[in-house]
């Protein structure tokens, strides 16, 4: 019987990954590839929707890529691919237009922020239909689950929606994706401002762990990391943000459970605890840069694998596409 199918990705918009993007969407990612026949992009066509610089965008790109690999992704078991190398998603996603209610789209919460936060004359129609390129991402590999943090919880229901109404509309063409939340206790805040999610967008840069930071950096920021003047390593969201959140990386990265690490430092001060956190970060994360880093040394090996990568993907996605573009009644070229 063949594994059931998962697809998931993320925009190239840093040059580094933040730990929470590793704890909260890699790690998963890492685990699920071995019993998932599993898609992962680098969503480049939804980067787009940002300002980019040309060449700054192809760097990140190949970055982003590269810290997949890095952190466990593996190229010749899960399909690992830059979402513009399959026009695919482009042209499904036109077609998925024609189907998408204006209002409907209206109601996406993120497009409702963000919009509003450029004002109308700096939100493009590109910003408007990112669900749609996002439903076409999922559609076309028939995907029967989506990892996704909770903000896109919404993107994945619109698929859904999408898949439903085309299959009414034309026959069973798209299986209907289910949304794989992200536990809370994968969530990760940002060390300096610990009831903000740790973010690549974060205002200041203190509170932030990047993946490819060199790692004497990464135990630095441990150290200086906001607590509070307790004095005890417990784990209580409410009261104690900043210990809290270092707990559940410290456990993230360790496997361990909280109470176990709780009982190791109880007695000690925090200044142990973040030394104990440090070594683990430097530990985790040192591998990781190497191999990132080794990687991005030889950018024409990375663009190989992507390649490879890209024609697997395209394989499929072509399928699909074929398959709607008849049933919406599209002549085929002679
Ligand atoms: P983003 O960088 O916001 O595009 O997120 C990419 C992926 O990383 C998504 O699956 C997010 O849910 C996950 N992610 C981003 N930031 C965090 C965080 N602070 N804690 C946990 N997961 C995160
Ligand atoms: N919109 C997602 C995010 O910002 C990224 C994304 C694009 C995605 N296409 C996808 C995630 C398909 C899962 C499946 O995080």
């Amino acid at each position: 019987m063949s594994k059931p199918r998962l697809y998931s990705g993320m925009q190239p918009s840093a040059d580094s990954l933040q730990i929470g993007n590793y704890i909260g969407a890699l790690m998963q990612w890492r685990d699920l590839q071995e019993a998932y026949d599993a898609f992962f992009s680098v969503v480049d066509l939804h980067a787009l929707t940002q300002p980019n610089d040309p060449a700054e965008l192809r760097e990140k790109t190949r970055r982003t890529a590269a810290q997949y690999i890095a952190a466990g992704i593996e190229p010749s078991k899960s399909t690992l691919y830059v979402q513009s190398h399959v026009p695919a998603h482009a042209e499904l996603s036109w077609i998925l237009s024609t189907i998408t209610g204006f209002g409907e789209a209206g109601r996406m919460t993120q497009f409702k922020d963000k919009s509003q936060r450029y004002g109308a004359d700096a939100t493009s129609v590109g910003l408007f239909t990112y669900p749609v390129l996002m439903a076409a991402d999922i559609l076309l590999y028939q995907a029967d689950i989506v990892p996704v943090g909770d903000d896109q919880k919404q993107h994945v229901e619109l698929t859904r929606d999408l898949a439903e109404r085309f299959n009414s509309r034309y026959g069973t063409t798209f299986t209907v994706p289910m949304p794989v939340i992200q536990q809370d206790t994968a969530r990760i805040y940002d060390l300096q401002n610990p009831t903000a999610k740790m973010s690549k967008s974060a205002e200041s840069d203190a509170g932030v762990l990047w993946l490819l930071d060199d790692p004497a950096v990464s135990a630095k920021k441990v150290m200086r990391a906001v607590t509070d003047s307790e004095g005890s390593v417990r784990y209580d969201r409410e009261e104690k943000p900043g210990v809290s959140n270092l707990l559940v990386i410290y456990a993230a990265l360790t496997g361990r459970q909280i109470p176990s690490i709780e009982d190791e430092y109880a007695g000690r001060g925090y200044g142990d605890f973040k030394k104990g956190l440090a070594e683990v970060v430097v530990a985790e994360f040192g591998p990781v840069r190497e191999r990132a880093l080794a990687l991005l040394s030889d950018p024409a090996e990375l663009d190989r694998v992507l390649a490879a990568n890209a024609a697997r993907a395209e394989a499929v996605a072509t399928r699909t596409l074929a398959d709607v573009y008849d049933r919406v009644g599209l002549l085929r070229r002679a």
